[in-house]
């Protein structure tokens, strides 16, 4: 691979393409201010592509996205086409494909950011989830008999690996290390060793053997119901958590309510080794009914882009990136929800480049 960052662009459906441009704005407008090139490829792998060709991707797709180092992705989801079908072959075809074992969530209330969350501030919540991103439900392992039948069987297995959940535990604390809160550093790990005692006893005796390695870091643990329960009351107690694919997929969005909600939260797909190719999106759906409107917020994949260029390596942009947000998010926008931002989605984009020159 180049050393010059190469993205592929896939702004998907609905909104996605008008977020995804906002995201390239500002990274074309970053790249600039600090000297270094890029090159972006767009795809328009999506529910209208698959409803014109009956394909939603093209057989060579994971050997034309392995050549890039980033993946900026809008999002999936077309009214046309039953659910199901886009986020599985797109979605997470491409996490499994490209092995990207991590889905990283930052979770923090930016300035001048609405929480539902009544008496807390940008103080209280700041943690990050780390969620493994290729095991556990989502690997489609089970299988259904006499369907249809009023004695129909339907199995769908959770698979956990030692090196599955190991490499992900391992990369949680490295991070946890490397985020080095000030106020203590301390791993959560969130699972349900009360009830699933086959599966999350690996989880947990992985976490535990892992953890010596780390005598720097605090372990600590929550089961999956009462970490709801805590992040709506404590936000402030987290500092990162890692935990098992579905609960993941679960307490994000918990926690992306509380960060703002879908215009603000963003994601990144991680395959954390030499060469692999990670994927960031913001974490709203397609919201197809503001499609073309000048709606919808951008600051979820200008967020995205941040983290995209965190882990690229350009470190200085992404945190040039990260301070515009948050200018723009205290001293400009109205609300993060969509149609009421007081600016339409190229404006937001617009003060963003505005303000990374601050
Ligand atoms: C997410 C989404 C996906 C998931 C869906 C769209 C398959 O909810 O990224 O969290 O469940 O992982
Ligand atoms: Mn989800």
């Amino acid at each position: 691979m180049s050393s010059v960052l190469k993205i592929a662009v896939i702004g998907g459906d609905g909104t996605g393409p008008e977020v995804t441009a906002e995201g390239m704005k500002v990274l074309d407008a970053v790249s600039r201010l600090e000297g270094f090139p890029y090159q972006s490829t767009e795809y328009d792998w999506g529910g209208d592509r698959y409803l014109k060709t009956g394909e939603v991707l093209p057989a060579d797709a994971l050997d034309q996205l392995r050549t890039y180092h980033a993946i900026f992705l809008g999002a999936v989801g077309h009214p046309g086409v039953k659910p199901g079908i886009l986020e599985k072959q797109l979605l997470l075809d491409l996490r499994f494909g490209l092995d990207q074992y991590i889905n990283l969530r930052p979770v923090k209330l930016f300035p001048g950011v609405e929480t539902p969350l009544a008496g807390k501030g940008p103080n209280d919540i700041d943690f990050v989830v780390i969620r493994e991103n290729t095991e556990d439900l989502y690997t489609g392992a089970g299988g259904v008999m006499k369907k249809g039948t009023p004695d129909e069987v339907a199995i769908q297995t959770a698979i956990y690996t030692r090196k599955g959940c190991e490499r992900c535990i391992r990369y949680a604390f490295e991070y946890c290390r490397k985020r080095n809160n000030p106020k203590g550093k301390r791993l959560t790990l969130v699972a349900k060793t009360n009830v699933l005692t086959i599966g999350h006893d690996l989880w947990m005796r992985t976490f535990q053997e892992v953890a010596t390695e780390y005598p720097d870091i605090k372990t600590d643990y929550n089961h999956v119901d009462a970490c709801c329960m805590w992040i709506v009351k404590n936000p402030e107690y987290y500092d990162v958590i890692v935990t098992t694919n579905m609960f993941g997929d679960i307490i994000t969005d918990l926690s992306g309510i509380i960060q703002g909600g879908m215009g603000v939260a963003a994601g990144g797909n991680i395959n954390p080794e030499p060469g692999g190719t990670s994927m960031f999106e913001p974490m709203g759906g397609s919201a197809p009914k503001y499609t073309g409107q000048g709606k919808i917020n951008p600051i979820a994949a200008i967020n995205a882009m941040s983290m995209l260029l965190e882990h690229s390596g350009y470190e200085s942009a992404a945190a040039r990136v990260m301070r515009a947000i948050q200018t723009v998010t205290g001293t400009k926008m109205k609300s993060q929800s969509a149609g009421k931002m007081g600016y339409t989605t190229s404006e937001v984009g617009d003060l963003v480049c505005k303000a990374l020159e601050d």
